[in-house]
């Protein structure tokens, strides 16, 4: 593995199995196909793509709480697949996670001093008075303040508290923080509060993120590079700008015209521009072809038969869509990590 790789996921799989109540059958239930994707130390992923897509099965993935059924996933030299029972504590400490909703995520009965130290605590031998200490420098870096140690998370709004789920997410000076769609439940001027933290806090701490939302605008300015999902598979990845400006795959087009532009006219050029067809509801399909086939506006037969592989895209990048067949270099990538290298 390269050096400056810090997460390295290759062809990750994640299936679900559901017993039947008698003990025998039941059902097995694929929710993430084949996914590559890596980090740099301190870069930011923007893990995009709509709800039901994998993304929290691969959050989950990473943090140990769901087993890979297929696949690695390395961490520095450690390779977190392999491991049966529970990560050992130097790659606990050094990968932390922020989850949805920071109203179930906070222990209700401990005040924001036990919340904040609890990573200390358990990882350091640090006295009280240090952890305390430490304690009022972590409020400090998400703009909270020493009055603050005492309460209990009741006492704050959503976006304080999730201020406070980073806080104890930085106690330890992790290398990896896994954010699952850390402001979806806020409301849009919070959302690009916390965002904006969460960019300050990485780029003075060299900490990197993999950054789970559904809103591809709200997490495109943070993100270094974005990779996007459609029912268990990455279908386009690549730097944030060129992504964002220039999608390359129909689903990702898709999902930036769902964001909604304040003028209507520039909504109807665009609409226009991107001949997007309308989206009905798809059954998850398992055989051959494109994942985004019965969606996709642009589908041919060569899509029915045939699982699109990854094509370099003109800017940077790789999308999982024949209409590249022809572009750039040609030839499909076959070793994303390379790319990533030169880019
Ligand atoms: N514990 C589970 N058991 C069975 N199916 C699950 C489980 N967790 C998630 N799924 C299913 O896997 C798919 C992907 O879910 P998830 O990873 O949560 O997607 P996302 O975070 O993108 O919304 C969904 O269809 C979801 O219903
Ligand atoms: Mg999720």
């Amino acid at each position: 593995m390269s050096e400056n790789v810090l997460l390295d996921i290759r062809d990750l799989d994640v299936t679900y199995h559901s017993r039947s109540l008698l003990g025998f059958g039941g059902r097995s239930f694929s929710a993430v196909k084949g996914a590559s994707l890596s980090i740099r130390p301190g870069e930011t992923l923007g893990l995009v793509g709509e709800s039901g897509s994998g993304k929290s099965s691969i959050a989950n993935t990473v943090l140990g709480l769901v087993p890979a059924s297929g696949g690695s996933i390395r961490f520095g030299d450690v390779e977190l697949t392999s491991m049966k029972t529970r990560y050992p504590a130097e790659v606990r400490g050094q990968i932390q996670a922020v989850f949805q909703d920071p109203y179930s995520s906070l222990n209700p009965s401990m005040t924001v001093e036990d919340i904040v130290t609890e990573p200390l605590r358990v990882h350091t031998s640090m006295t009280r008075a240090q952890r305390r200490e430490r304690a009022i420098e972590l409020l400090r870096l998400v703009s909270l303040s020493q009055e603050h140690l005492t309460r209990h998370p009741h006492q704050f709004s959503g976006g304080q508290r999730q201020r406070i789920a980073i806080a104890s997410a930085l106690a330890l000076e992790p290398k990896l923080i896994v954010l699952d769609e850390p402001v979806s439940a806020l409301d849009v001027s919070t959302q690009n509060q916390i965002i904006n933290l969460l960019y300050e806090r990485r780029d003075e701490l060299g900490i990197a993120y993999l950054l789970i939302a559904h809103d591809l605008a709200l997490v495109h300015h943070i993100s270094d590079r974005i990779a996007v999902m459609y029912l268990g598979h990455i279908v386009e990845e690549g730097p944030s700008d060129r992504i964002y400006k220039a999608p390359a795959h129909p689903y990702t087009a898709a999902l930036l015209e769902a964001v909604p532009l304040l003028d209507p006219d520039a909504q109807r050029k665009r609409r226009a521009a991107r001949k997007m067809a309308p989206v009905p509801e798809t059954p998850r399909l398992s055989v051959a072809g494109c994942p985004y086939r019965n969606r996709c506006p642009h589908a041919m037969a060569r899509c029915e038969a045939e699982t699109p592989p990854a094509y370099p895209i003109a800017g940077g990048g790789t999308a999982n869509c024949f209409l590249h067949a022809g572009d750039a270099s040609s030839e499909p990538e076959l070793d994303k990590t390379t790319e990533h290298v030169a880019s």
